[in-house]
């Protein structure tokens, strides 16, 4: 029996990837910030579990709880659509300190149990506005890009450990809380000089022609990176996800 620890499952594509990990018959730490039991069934496979991964006694509180991970996933994130000059300096620690320094130090929890056992899979997701140049999601991306960075690394420094490490890079999805809880972030609309880029990107943001990303997709995106020995470094969660990194020659 294996087990799997994924962070940020209170919505989107980390209950879903929980939900999918429990129907295929593995054991699930669907871990949340503020644990909602109501969301997931009641089992002795599945267990929820608080954790931060902004806060250090939380991360620590909680993977002492795990006991043994076979599988981790790196999910919790938020957006913050908003120009450079405008982002404010809070806004780029605290997108750093949960999208990038988050992912870091739950890897840095879960690694050591792993290279010990000399067995386990990373699954770190980022996104695909990583691989494109965009405007007004810049620190954003830049909080992703270096998640890719890192990962990428890692994967080398591993692989004489048997340690599997993954990037899935999902598209662009309407349909989990990701734009609600990005919406109070966003800046430049009242200025006159920004507003017709950020009303662009709205009406990018809601254009519903053309493919987008489910969080099933990203669910399988996930499970293919645990279950596949043989699957690449990135791989891409929704439709509209294959298209970019094939654009982009990933
Ligand atoms: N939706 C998209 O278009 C899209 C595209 C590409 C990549 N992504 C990435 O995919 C991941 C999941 O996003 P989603 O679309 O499923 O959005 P979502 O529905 O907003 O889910 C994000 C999850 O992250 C959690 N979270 C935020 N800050 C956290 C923290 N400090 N500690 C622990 N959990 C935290 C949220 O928990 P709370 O309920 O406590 O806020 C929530 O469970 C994110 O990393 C996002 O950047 C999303």
């Amino acid at each position: 029996m294996s087990t799997i620890l994924i962070t940020g499952c209170s919505s989107g594509f980390g209950l879903e990837t929980a939900k999918l990990f429990f129907e295929r018959g593995w054991d699930v730490i669907a871990t949340m910030r503020t644990p909602k039991p109501e969301l997931l069934p009641v089992s002795e496979r599945l267990r929820i579990l608080a954790l931060d991964v902004t806060n250090p006694a939380s991360i620590a509180q909680a993977v002492k709880a795990a006991g043994p991970i076979d599988v981790l996933v790196n999910n919790a994130g938020f957006g913050a659509p908003s120009p450079i000059e405008l982002t404010a300096p809070e806004t780029v620690q605290s997108l750093f300190q949960t999208n990038t320094i988050g992912t870091l130090a739950m890897v840095q929890a879960v690694l050591p149990q792993m290279r010990q056992r000399r067995a386990g899979v990373i699954v770190n997701v980022t996104s695909t506005v990583t691989v494109k140049t965009l405007p007004v999601i810049g620190i954003y991306r830049a909080s992703k890009a270096a998640v890719n960075a890192f990962t990428e690394s890692l994967s080398v420094e591993m692989e004489p450990f048997g340690v599997r490490v993954h990037i899935v890079l999902p598209g662009r999805s309407p349909e989990t809380r990701f734009g609600e809880n990005a919406r109070p972030h966003l800046r430049g609309l009242g200025d006159p000089d920004y507003a017709p880029l950020i009303q662009q990107f709205i009406k990018n943001v809601q254009d519903d022609t053309g493919p987008v990303t489910y969080a099933p997709d990203v669910a399988k995106a996930v499970w293919r990176a645990a279950t596949d020995p043989s699957a690449p470094l990135r791989i891409a969660g929704g439709a509209d996800a294959e298209l970019w990194m094939a654009e982009a020659g990933l």
